[in-house]
């Protein structure tokens, strides 16, 4: 990875300057310093994993704060990094990462995307929900085991900020002999061979997002880079690639690499029956890992990513470098965009088939969650997208205008609505009329709040997820916090006709879509597609207030429901987390 960031020095006073724009705060040419590239990757604990030794605790410091790369745009990066510092840990070990919020006049919180939070779930971070924000300023120490093995990544919460450049790669290892596709390849360095994919605008989109509905990005870039990225392979061994879309916006990737094939052996952390194919599609939060086999002609080949959705026409490119090649022609040359995107095979991680059988279940408890563009019944006015909290200043989230919107995505005809206190810790202190529960309708509820569904421990749960198309032409691509779901069957309409709620039911009761109970496919980040549906079943193992957001859906109003599942937090540990508005080191969690 090349770092190109610059760094620059703050030296902002939050009360002076507490209404001043994030621009007033960015550096001018002048100030850029350069960064020190050492901290790219922390190497305290990337080694490799062994069986019978003691987990490590691997401690990371975080900085948030705006930055401005080598070619002039603007960034909000981690200690002056886009992406953020690679994490990579051994199964079992406890991550430990400081957070400073050094963005002035944001909130941030970080999300470790796929992780399921064990027993921790108040380290998921989702603002208002698991935590009180980081306030700028402040610091908030995040602690979780890194409890199963695969390709994660972090980022913030809010969709702006990672957009602007606040994520980064999380890779948890384990003992190779326990890896279940092992026999497939010979290298499995993810330091080197992990490609994560981003999207770069010219202009901040924090601060900027009022009333703007539809976002284009400027490029794609692979591990922060549009094109000089470089895998160096030698001649006749497998590779494991890990990929990552660390988008988040509607933006599906296509991957290939030049002439070689890739097998799909997981998707979001969980291996799959292998797989070949030419190209994968990858939706915006998802993770593959793929193998490629390198048998052709000593050289360099490109990979390619290229853009679908709002990304359509964007492509960003990386070198895969046999060893001894001088690539210097290839780079001056560039990739020749004639030859791309014409695959033989693209293949989806969503109908793909689990390695693990499923244990089969006695019966579901099914749900229906309609997903549909309505134009908001709400006006500016009635709009509050503060935390409420009393504890703070109002501090708007996500903008509160929403003039020059015409519909906007909803769950069940309902906009999120953060609460007014940490729904996970202090739920008692959450007002009750801002909660509506999932399945208990009322007319009478505003049209914005925090929708709930109760979950019990131990109760399949089966959610049938409907894109009945009226209103949009969209597919929306869904991420599940702290446990993967079971895909159990996908469907879009190839008559290309709006379907309904009665339709939905009928085609999936009764079996005319395929279903998959066997061997589904486990994935944290799914997609409903288009005038169709997807089911997805799971059953809550781990006590927590998880979020199912589409993050891809909008980028001025939060998509979601929250699915509670009973837990009881010790006082001492509530006692001990920030509350909103002050810091407690977070130390003694994990004991
Ligand atoms: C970034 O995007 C601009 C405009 O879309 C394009 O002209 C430029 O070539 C892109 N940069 C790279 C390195 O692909
Ligand atoms: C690689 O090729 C370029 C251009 O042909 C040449 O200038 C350069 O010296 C070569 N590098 C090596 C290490 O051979
Ligand atoms: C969806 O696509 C159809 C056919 O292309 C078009 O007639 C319709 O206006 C589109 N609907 C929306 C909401 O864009």
């Amino acid at each position: 990875m090349k770092l190109l960031i610059l760094s620059l020095c703050i030296i902002a006073n939050l009360s002076n300057n507490g209404k001043a724009s994030l621009e007033s705060f960015m550096p001018t040419k002048d100030n850029m310093i350069l960064a020190d590239t050492t901290k790219g990757s922390d190497k305290s604990c990337s080694r490799p994993c062994k069986f019978n030794v003691k987990p490590r605790r691997c401690t990371y410091d975080f900085e948030i704060s705006p930055s401005i790369e080598e070619n002039g745009r603007p960034a909000l990066t981690i200690n002056n990094l886009t992406p953020g510092p690679a994490i990579r840990v051994c199964l079992h070990d406890i991550v430990i990462v400081k957070v400073k919020n050094k963005v002035p006049n944001q909130d941030v919180t970080l999300h470790w995307h796929g992780v399921e939070q064990k027993g921790t779930p108040y380290m998921d971070g989702v603002p208002m929900i698991t935590q009180c924000p980081i306030v700028f300023g402040s610091t908030y120490e995040y602690a979780f085991i890194a409890s199963s093995p695969g390709t994660f990544f972090y980022h913030t919460d809010s969709v702006s900020h990672q957009s602007d450049g606040v994520y980064g790669s999380l890779i948890v290892d384990q003992p190779q002999p326990l890896e279940p596709h092992a026999s497939l390849y010979d290298y499995d360095r993810s330091e080197e061979h992990t490609l994560m994919v981003g999207a770069k605008f010219n202009e901040l989109l924090t601060g900027h997002l009022e009333g703007v509905n539809q976002i284009r990005p400027d490029n794609l870039s692979v591990n922060g880079d549009e094109m000089d990225t470089k895998i160096f392979v030698m001649q006749g061994y497998g590779y494991r690639l890990r990929l990552i879309n660390a988008i988040a916006l509607e933006c599906p990737l296509l991957i290939n690499v030049e002439r070689h094939p890739m097998t799909i052996i997981a998707s979001d952390a969980n291996p799959l029956q292998p797989v070949i194919t030419d190209a994968v599609r990858l939706y915006p939060g998802e993770r593959m890992d793929v193998v490629v086999r390198t048998d052709q002609q000593s050289g360099g080949y490109w990979v390619r990513v290229s853009g679908e959705g709002v990304c359509e026409g964007l492509s960003a490119h990386a070198m895969l470098l046999y060893s001894g090649f001088n690539y210097t022609t290839m780079l001056e040359q560039g990739p020749n965009p004639e030859s791309e995107t014409n695959y033989d095979t693209i293949t989806d991680s969503q109908h793909l088939p689990s390695l693990r059988e499923a244990s089969p279940v006695p019966s579901v408890k099914s749900v229906y969650l309609s997903i549909d563009k309505n134009s908001p019944k709400f006006k500016d006015a009635d709009i509050d997208f503060s935390y409420r909290s009393d504890a703070m200043s109002k501090k708007p989230f996500f903008p509160a205008v929403l003039s020059s919107v015409k519909s906007v995505v909803q769950i069940n005809g309902k906009n999120f609505l953060y609460p007014d206190a940490p729904y996970l810790l202090k739920p008692r202190d959450v007002h009750p009329n801002i909660i509506c529960n999932v399945g208990e309708e009322n007319e009478q509820m505003e049209p914005q709040c925090l929708q709930v569904l109760k979950a019990q421990a131990n109760e399949v749960i089966e959610l049938v997820l409907g894109n009945e198309g009226f209103n949009t032409n969209d597919s929306y691509t869904f991420h599940m916090h702290g446990q993967k779901m079971q895909v159990i069957a996908t469907w879009q309409n190839p008559k290309n006709v709006p379907v309904s709620k009665s339709e939905i039911y009928k085609l999936y009761s009764e079996d005319i879509v395929t279903r998959n109970e066997r061997n589904p496919p486990l994935k944290d980040t799914f997609v409903v597609p288009n005038k169709g549906f997807t089911v997805v079943r799971y059953t809550p193992i781990y006590g927590g207030s998880w979020l199912l957001e589409c993050r891809s859906c909008s980028t001025i109003l939060p998509v979601a429901i929250l699915i509670n599942v009973p837990i009881s937090i010790p006082k001492l540990v509530i006692d001990a987390l920030p509350s909103c508005g002050n810091y407690r080191p977070a130390d003694l969690l994990l004991n």
